[in-house]
């Protein structure tokens, strides 16, 4: 179905989204958003210049994905192994939620977007966290598009706290190992409440999954394109969502 915040008209005005089956929308989608740095090397312009050309992108795609009908678009925005990078480069990406939000929190609010996001807070600036804290209470009533973005995060360090805690519980009495099923995993894990993305889109023409949600894209469809993060356009968009339209999906079955 088509969301409620766009109008019919709007829609059919928008020959990408015609061409797309209405009754076979994936309801998850995770985004690896890479070629940034490239896309800025090309350009011979810094590398921070692709992230915030990266991030404006962004803003396409929430909306995009709103008047498509996606229900829940997770955003891999800063993984585990970012801190890596240069300072000034840790410290301009860790600034992006906090300016995408300043700008866009007013229109995802009007289009009825929920924010969350998944990953280590604890180690996010000060203003990061005020930032996203602010937009996940002020958009926490919403009923639209989940946007969760995921920042800090990793998918071995998910894996690690959710043992950890599965453990500490059966020390304490309060599970035993018998009780452990695959319900009781994903519902222990940072995406607790969302289904396992339908799809998974990676930008750049890398052909991997750099810690991307390891339980979860079990049964994914995955969608690779040479296209750098920063030209990711519409149409580049719609024809991941028709390629996974034309997938037959088996879970392992026949
Ligand atoms: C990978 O490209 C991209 C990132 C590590 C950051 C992704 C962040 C954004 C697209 C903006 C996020 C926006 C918000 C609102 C939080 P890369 O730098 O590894 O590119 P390269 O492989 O070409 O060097």
């Amino acid at each position: 179905m088509v969301n409620r915040f766009f109008s019919h008209t709007e829609l059919k005005t928008d020959k990408g989204n015609t061409r797309l089956d209405q009754d076979n929308i994936p309801s998850h989608i995770a985004i690896i958003m890479d070629g940034n740095g490239r896309w800025a090397k090309n350009k011979g312009l810094p590398r921070v210049a692709g992230h915030y050309e990266g991030m404006k992108v962004v803003t396409n795609v929430v909306k995009k994905a709103n008047e498509i009908g996606i229900k829940f678009l997770t955003l891999y925005a800063f993984s585990t192994e970012n801190w890596k990078r240069p300072e000034k480069e840790v410290e301009f990406l860790m600034k992006l939620p906090e300016r995408f939000l300043e700008k866009e929190l007013p229109d995802l609010q009007k289009n009825n977007v929920k924010v969350r996001t998944m990953g280590d807070r604890s180690l996010l600036p000060a203003n990061t966290l005020r930032a996203i804290e602010k937009a996940v209470k002020e958009t926490s009533d919403n009923t639209g598009l989940v946007l969760n973005f995921a920042l800090n995060y990793g998918g071995r360090h998910e894996l690690v706290e959710m043992v950890k805690e599965i453990g500490e519980d059966i020390a304490e009495g309060d599970l035993r190992p018998g009780d452990i099923t695959e319900n009781l995993i994903s519902e222990r894990l940072l995406t607790q409440g969302l289904p396992d993305p339908d799809l998974l889109i990676r930008t750049s023409g890398e052909i991997r999954l750099s810690n991307f949600m390891l339980w979860q894209i079990a049964y994914s469809e995955f969608w690779f394109t040479e296209v750098l993060w920063p030209d990711f356009k519409d149409e580049n968009f719609i024809e991941a969502i028709k390629k996974y339209q034309q997938r037959k999906r088996r879970y392992g079955g026949v």
